[in-house]
């Protein structure tokens, strides 16, 4: 039996598309946002079956919702994020407020290497009931596809605790969930007196084999930068999940500008996120490829750091993204809607850009735009309906206000 879903006087209808595409949205095409005025929705079993004008709005479906003039959203994307983490790092935050960098931290042992002590001790089940509270709260922000990525083990056996964890995540949630291995995020202090070249043969040796024999992972994740691997450090591990049909989505230009972008374009791979910091090699680099951008405007703001340079990126005609980085270090929030408004006020993008950037942009960054980011016929009907809202550029505007009023995973409230 078919289960119909029909949401009515819908004020806009964000984000539609007619036809699926197969591609990200580039330079000028992503500011390219199209709206429905006075729509109707209408959902057949979780998926998006048909839209239109309230003139044509069919009579009788199953549940009917009155939007009442409000207006209705596809749910973000949100494509890069640490969300399994066993506790936050508030205290590293007031040193950082009293002088310390985050280059410093990491020096010293804290940082990644702290939270990766606190999830080593911590059990699985433990791990998995506060992920879940994350992804709760998660889901009222609007996103309803979301990548995590596991990174705080840094042992063959906590590495592995961390990607069952987000299994178990996949099955217990409808959110969409993709799961990125990120053993490479840090060298553990045993490794870093004249043996780096240990801990990446365990990556390489030891890890991958196992996590691709039980199919925890759908991609591969590398920190490279001055603090965690080189260039060509990070091409050896790339090279490894390839190996293992794992594609790259790399951290890359946080700090430093070191070339990682050119050997990830190199290399196939699928995303380069953070980029801070771009110069004219990187974009040259980029143009080359079909390397999304994807950018963490929270995590430069948590870390006042430089505002990850959208526009040049985009004038480039380039795909850029936007997300969280939701992670206890560098982004401690997973509220798509300010990660929006950063790159409004601090990037200039446009809200029709910063829309777009965070739901089809987001999910061609997880291979996922047949399914998720947009209102089309067939994809999962993933939307969230706001709160009265006189514009679209009013979500964006509005920063720190809560304008999600009702979010629908697969149809369900
Ligand atoms: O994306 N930069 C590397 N990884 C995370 C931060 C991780 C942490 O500090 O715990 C990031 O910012
Ligand atoms: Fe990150």
């Amino acid at each position: 039996m078919t289960t119909n879903l029909l949401i009515k006087n819908i004020k806009q209808l964000v984000g539609i598309e007619s036809t699926v595409r197969n591609a990200p949205l580039k330079g000028t095409a992503l500011s390219r946002l199209d709206v429905l005025e006075n729509a109707y929705l209408l959902v057949e079993d979780g998926l998006f079956a048909d839209f239109g004008n309230m003139e044509n709005c069919p009579e009788r479906a199953g549940q009917e919702v009155d939007a009442d003039g409000r207006s209705v959203f596809p749910c973000w994307c949100d494509s890069h994020t640490h969300l399994v983490f066993a506790k936050s790092r508030e205290e590293e935050w007031v040193d950082r407020i009293k002088g310390l960098g985050y280059e410093e931290i990491a020096h010293r042992g804290g940082g990644i290497l702290n939270s990766a002590r606190r999830l080593q001790e911590t059990p699985e089940e433990v791990l998995f009931e506060q992920a879940m509270e994350r992804l709760a709260e998660v889901r009222k922000f609007g996103t309803g596809l979301i990548e995590i990525k596991s990174g705080y083990g840094l042992t063959l056996e906590s590495e592995l605790k961390m990607l069952r964890v987000i299994r178990r995540l996949k099955e217990a949630i409808d959110l969409g969930i993709k799961a990125t291995f990120l053993g490479a995020h840090s060298v553990p202090m045993e490794y870093r007196n004249g043996n780096r070249q240990g801990y990446i043969d365990l990556i390489i040796n030891e890890m991958l084999p196992q996590i691709s024999g039980e199919g925890l992972a759908d991609y591969i994740d590398v920190f490279c930068e001055k603090v965690a691997f080189s260039v060509a450090e990070s091409e050896q591990i790339i090279e490894a999940g390839a190996r293992h049909g794992l594609k790259a989505k790399i951290h890359v230009n946080q700090f430093n500008c070191m070339g990682g972008i050119a050997a990830a374009v190199r290399h196939g791979a699928v995303s380069v996120d953070h980029l801070e910091l771009v110069n004219e090699a990187d974009v040259e680099a980029l143009k080359e490829g079909e390397t999304i951008a994807t950018l963490l405007p929270s995590a430069a703001f948590f870390l006042n750091d430089p505002v990850p340079p959208a526009r040049k990126l985009i004038d480039a005609n380039l795909a850029v993204a936007l997300a969280t980085d939701f992670n206890p270090g560098t982004s401690p929030s997973a509220r798509m809607p300010f990660v929006l408004s950063l790159a409004c006020i601090q990037m200039k993008m446009l809200p029709e850009e910063a829309i777009n950037a965070a739901t089809l942009n987001g999910a061609s960054a997880l291979e996922c735009s047949q399914e998720y980011g947009s209102i089309a016929k067939g994809k999962r009907a993933n939307f969230f309906i706001t709160k009265p809202m006189p514009s679209v550029a009013f979500l964006p505007y509005s920063f720190g206000s809560d304008l999600i009023d009702t979010v629908f995973i697969n149809g369900k409230r």
